[in-house]
């Protein structure tokens, strides 16, 4: 134990193992033995321990490192937490110079630096992962630049649209997703080694050299301050609820899309599941796990800001049921993310369905913006064009089937060439603003420049 000797008795049994947190916080053991690592050699840099203390903890830690990395490490139901674990063990290979290692040092602010390299490393292969949607979401769009569709709002078929245009509206999200966990790295990586339990090093350990070689970007102002955040945890745990809601909504649309109904889409049999009872059944299990996982990760950051809301300052122990909403997360989004990637390249798309579900009511507004071309004011012209929509389904035909005289009653500055208002592809390449759907070409390749 590292602690004990002013005590009369040891922990109630049902508490230790309530205190312990070895059981997940093994996981942040290349996070410790890099932290300690770096620690003993500041130590010796400030003449606290001889070169070869030092040495003998690095090999020795070096060692601990196989036992993990083997899952060969075994502990001891003393073991409270993965710093306990790791200089107990420390200590039965290289004895001595093992005690030396805590020396102005606190669980506190080694937890706190575990805690940011083990999450900085985390935002890496989560931005890795997101890069990897992204590519398959553009090789799709490249494919299906004049593959047209209905654009929906409210589920209701509301314009002509290209697939690929509605494909890349998520690739600007997760592009805001990467930036985000690109900014939660930036904010993590600031050193607390060195702020001890909360006051500071009384040793004159340089600071700075520990941060550079522990790959932080600076170093913590504020000893209190350093043992007490949180926030880069809810910083990620926040970004991470807001690319899952993403994935999960990308995931609603395709389990439609990808409905008989719809049949836009049909997923890959790799990515789908049969019913045990039903033997025709083909169903979007990945997609709806999907969609079922945001509520974990939304339930994470929500943990997470409970558990900060009520602590004092500095360091508490309420803060060690910060790690396991943060595992849960990076562990979740290691999956969603490949899975979502691995649907999007294996999904057939179905362009003659998609073209077929395209109705002509989808071009009203075209033909409210034929009027406003020929001088009437937008809400004179959409209030025409809706009475033209009700005469065609009172008629039961399409707006196109309406005469001349019908759309001249309506108003007089139709001329014959209405008819080629009813042209899907004409509508979507009248909408050539920036962002819009007949300037989809141009978003693409800003969209490959922003990968490369
Ligand atoms: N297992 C603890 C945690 O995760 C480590 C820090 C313990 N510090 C202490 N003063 N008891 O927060």
């Amino acid at each position: 134990m590292l602690w004990g000797s002013r005590f009369d008795k040891p922990p109630d049994e049902l508490f230790a193992r309530f205190n312990n947190s070895f059981h997940f916080d093994w996981r942040l053991y290349d996070a410790d033995l890099r932290g300690s690592a770096a620690y003993a050699q500041a130590l010796a840099r400030a003449e606290i321990i001889s070169a070869r203390e030092a040495d003998e903890i690095a090999r020795g830690l070096e060692r601990v490192r196989g036992e993990f990395a083997r899952g060969e490490f075994v502990s001891t139901p003393d073991d409270e937490d993965i710093h306990t674990a790791v200089e107990r063990r420390l200590y039965e290979l290289i004895g001595e110079p093992a005690h030396k290692l805590h020396t102005g040092r606190s669980r506190n602010d080694q937890v706190a630096t575990d805690t940011r390299l083990f999450l900085i490393d985390a935002c890496a292969s989560i931005q890795a992962a997101i890069c990897n949607l992204q590519s398959a979401i553009c090789n799709l769009s490249e494919r299906h630049l004049d593959t047209l569709f209905p654009g929906y709002t409210h589920v209701r078929r509301a314009q002509p649209i290209s697939f690929a245009h509605y494909l890349l509206s998520f690739f600007w999200a997760l592009e805001r997703d990467r930036a985000r966990f690109a900014d939660a790295r930036k904010r993590a990586a600031v050193l607390p080694l060195g702020s001890g339990a909360l006051a500071g090093n009384p040793f004159n350990v340089d600071r700075e050299f520990l941060a550079r070689t522990l790959g932080f970007e600076r170093v913590s102002e504020n000893s209190l301050d350093a043992v007490s955040d949180r926030d880069f945890i809810a910083e990620f745990l926040s970004a991470a609820a807001l690319v899952q809601i993403h994935l999960s909504r990308l995931a609603e649309d395709f389990i439609y899309y990808s409905a008989p109904e719809f049949g836009f889409i049909e997923l890959d049999d790799a990515y789908t599941t049969g019913s045990s009872l039903m033997p025709q059944k083909k169903n979007p299990d990945a997609l709806e796990l999907v969609r079922g996982k945001t509520g974990r990760l939304i339930g994470d950051l929500n943990t997470l800001l409970v558990v900060l809301k009520g602590a004092p300052s500095t360091y508490n122990k309420d803060f060690q049921e910060d790690k396991e909403p943060l595992f849960d997360a990076a562990d979740t989004l290691a999956m969603t993310l490949p899975i979502v990637t691995g649907v999007i390249e294996t999904m057939r798309v179905d362009a003659a369905k998609m073209r077929a579900a395209l109705d002509e009511s989808m071009l009203a507004t075209d033909l409210a913006e034929y009027l406003v071309r020929r001088g009437v004011p937008f809400r004179q012209a959409h209030h025409v064009v809706g009475a033209l929509v009700k005469t065609a389904q009172a008629r039961r035909t399409k707006l196109s089937a309406l005469t001349l005289d019908d759309f001249r009653a309506a108003s007089e500055k139709f001329g014959a060439d209405v008819y080629a208002v009813f042209d899907f592809d004409a509508s979507v390449r009248s909408r050539q603003t920036f962002g819009g759907a007949g300037a989809v070409k141009a978003q693409l390749e800003l969209a490959k420049q922003s990968l490369s």
